[in-house]
């Protein structure tokens, strides 16, 4: 696949959910562009593992463990970006969860707390610690990841599907109160991405489901991570200068399908 030139060297990149999936996809990415890059995961063995392969490709990169959905382990993450790089100019908060979709009246009280703690507070805390960065040093741009469910009906999912609404509620807040002072918050709404999460789904489902997977998609199969990478840096990118409290459907149309 051909990419775009985008120059971001002397740049800083936080990608949370960096060890696996389209978290790792856009650190490669972020790193080729020139930036250097903090992978953030709760799985040290992938998180690593992204590190690594940045290194090997020749570009910079470090690894924070960091569960998301906890305040203080947010907090100490941007602490090690900024110990280590001293700025943070591009943020990508990726890190999220789906589980077993329950109808609402059978949806363990658990489940729903874990999802949103882990969709949606995750997304608010990143935001929290990311944005002062950001605003001390003149600007920034952040991508949020909602989800295709934030377009379209969903009998399943409740809980998923209200933290991805969530996520770009908070997306339009962000991006409306910091725009004068240069930092763009922007949502990506991804189709089905060939990432653990399908990966995890299409191994449990029967044949035809999985199938039907790749096949609801107008292109006819799944995404691939990297196409979901381009759009996420090149957001990032001064040449998206323009785009701000906006989201991205990344799913070739099925949200109007
Ligand atoms: N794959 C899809 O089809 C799809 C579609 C729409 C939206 N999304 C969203 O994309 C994002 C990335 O998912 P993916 O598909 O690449 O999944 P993935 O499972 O391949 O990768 C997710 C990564 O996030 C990490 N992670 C999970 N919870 C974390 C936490 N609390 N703290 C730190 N790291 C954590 C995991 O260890 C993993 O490395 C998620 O927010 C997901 O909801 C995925």
């Amino acid at each position: 696949m051909t990419s775009v030139a985008i120059d971001m060297s002397g740049r800083v990149a936080l990608v949370t959910g960096g060890g696996y999936g389209m978290g790792r996809a856009s650190a490669r990415r972020f790193a080729a562009c020139g930036a250097r890059v903090a992978v953030a995961d709760v799985d040290e063995a992938r998180g690593e593992e992204t590190r690594d392969l940045i290194a090997e490709a020749g570009g910079e990169a470090i690894f924070i463990r960091a569960d998301i959905s906890r305040a203080d382990d947010v907090q100490d993450m941007i602490g090690q970006v900024v110990a280590a790089y001293r700025r943070l100019d591009y943020a990508h908060n990726n890190a999220g969860i789906i589980e077993d979709q329950s109808p609402i009246h059978e949806l363990p009280d658990d489940q729903w707390h874990r999802t949103i703690a882990n969709n949606l507070t995750s997304v608010f805390l990143c935001l929290k610690h990311e944005i002062p960065v950001m605003l001390a040093q003149g600007g920034g741009a952040i991508v949020n990841v909602a989800s295709e469910t934030t377009y379209k009906g969903n009998v399943g999912d409740a809980a998923y599907t209200a933290s991805k609404h969530g996520v770009w509620g908070l997306t339009t807040v962000a991006g409306l109160r910091y725009a004068k002072r240069n930092i763009r918050v922007n949502a990506i709404a991804p189709g089905n991405v060939r990432t653990g999460i399908t990966e995890r789904a299409q191994a449990v489902l029967p044949p035809e489901v999985s199938e039907r997977m790749e096949q609801i998609q107008p292109i006819g199969r799944l995404l691939e991570p990297e196409e979901i990478a381009e759009l996420v840096v090149w957001l990032c990118s001064d040449q998206a200068i323009a785009v701000n409290a906006t989201r991205f459907a990344a799913d070739t149309g099925w949200h109007v399908a």
